[in-house]
C-alpha cells in the first residue's frame, strides 16, 4: 500500500522567503520536501486565482511566504497579499475547501532555521487535513472558487480596500474596515451563486424553475441572476420550455438572437 505525501505549493518571493529557503539549504536545516517552490518577485503578485488553481491542479496545500511587514520591496506588495490571500481563503471555505491548507506566512533573507520551522508546521497541518482528493468533488470545487476569484468585481474591491478603509471614498468617507469586510464576503457568496448558476447552464438550455430546483435556491434569487448574466451578455434566451423562457450560456450555441 502506497502512503499518502502531502503535495505542497509554495510561491516563495524573490527577496526574502525564497533567500530564507537558499540560507536553510546552505545551513542543512531539515525540513519535509513536500514542497514545490515557484519563486516569484513579491508576494503581492500571488493572484488569488492562482491558488485556486493550484487546488483544482491537485495540490493538498498552498503556502504563500514573503517579506515580513515593513520589508517588502515594494513596500505595500505583502500588505496586498494579506487582502488577496484573505480572499483566496474566504472563497475556499464558501466551496467548502478548508482554509486551513493556505498559508501565508513571513521569512526574511535570514531565517533559514524559520523556513524549515514554517514548512514543517505546515506540512504537518495539511498531512493532519488528509488528501485534497478526500473532500467530495474536490477539483470541482476548487474550479468553482477560481470562477469566483476571477470576477472583477471583486477584485476591484480588493484593489481598492487599502484605500478605502484609509484615506476614504472620492467623498472623503473612510470606511469601517469590519463593514467592508462584511462587504466583501457578501460578494464572494454572490459572486458563488452566480457561478454555480452558469455551471448549470453550462449542462444545456434551462428554466429559472430548473435551475433553482437544482440548486435549491429561490426561483427569485436565480432569475436575478440570470437577469445579470444577460445584461453583461454571459447568458441569453434560448426559446421556450412551454410558457417558460430557456436560458443558454453564451457560445453554447441554442442562443435565439
Ligand atoms: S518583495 Fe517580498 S513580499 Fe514584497
Amino acid at each position: 500500500m502506497t502512503s499518502w505525501e502531502p503535495r505542497i505549493l509554495g510561491f516563495l518571493c524573490n527577496w526574502c522567503a525564497y533567500a530564507g529557503a537558499d540560507l536553510a539549504g546552505v545551513s542543512r536545516v531539515q525540513y519535509p520536501p513536500n514542497v514545490r517552490v515557484i519563486r516569484v518577485m513579491c508576494s503581492g503578485r500571488v493572484d488569488p486565482v492562482l491558488v485556486l488553481e493550484a487546488f483544482r491542479g491537485g495540490a493538498d496545500g498552498v503556502a504563500v511566504l514573503g517579506c515580513h511587514p515593513g520589508d517588502c520591496h515594494y513596500l505595500t506588495g505583502n500588505y496586498q497579499a494579506e487582502r488577496k490571500m484573505a480572499m483566496a481563503s474566504r472563497i475556499l471555505e464558501e466551496v467548502g475547501i478548508e482554509p486551513e491548507r493556505l498559508l501565508l506566512d513571513w521569512v526574511s533573507a535570514a531565517e533559514g532555521q524559520r523556513f524549515g520551522e514554517v514548512i514543517t508546521c505546515f506540512v504537518g497541518r495539511v498531512r493532519a487535513l488528509g488528501p485534497l482528493s478526500g473532500v467530495p468533488g474536490a477539483s470541482e470545487r476548487a474550479a468553482v472558487g477560481e470562477g469566483i476569484a476571477a470576477s472583477d468585481r471583486l477584485r476591484w474591491l480588493v484593489g481598492k480596500e487599502r484605500e478605502l478603509v484609509e484615506a476614504g471614498n472620492a467623498y472623503g468617507e473612510v470606511l469601517d474596515a469590519d463593514a467592508f469586510r462584511e462587504v466583501l464576503w457578501r460578494n464572494i457568496s454572490v459572486e458563488h451563486f452566480r457561478q454555480r448558476v452558469r455551471a448549470e447552464l453550462g449542462k444545456g438550455p434551462m428554466t429559472v424553475g430548473t435551475i433553482a430546483g437544482a440548486l435549491d435556491m429561490p426561483p427569485r434569487d436565480v432569475l436575478r441572476i440570470i437577469v445579470d448574466l444577460e445584461d453583461r451578455g454571459i447568458v441569453h434566451s434560448g426559446g421556450m420550455d412551454g410558457d417558460s423562457p430557456l436560458y443558454v450560456l453564451a457560445g453554447t450555441g441554442g442562443e435565439c438572437r
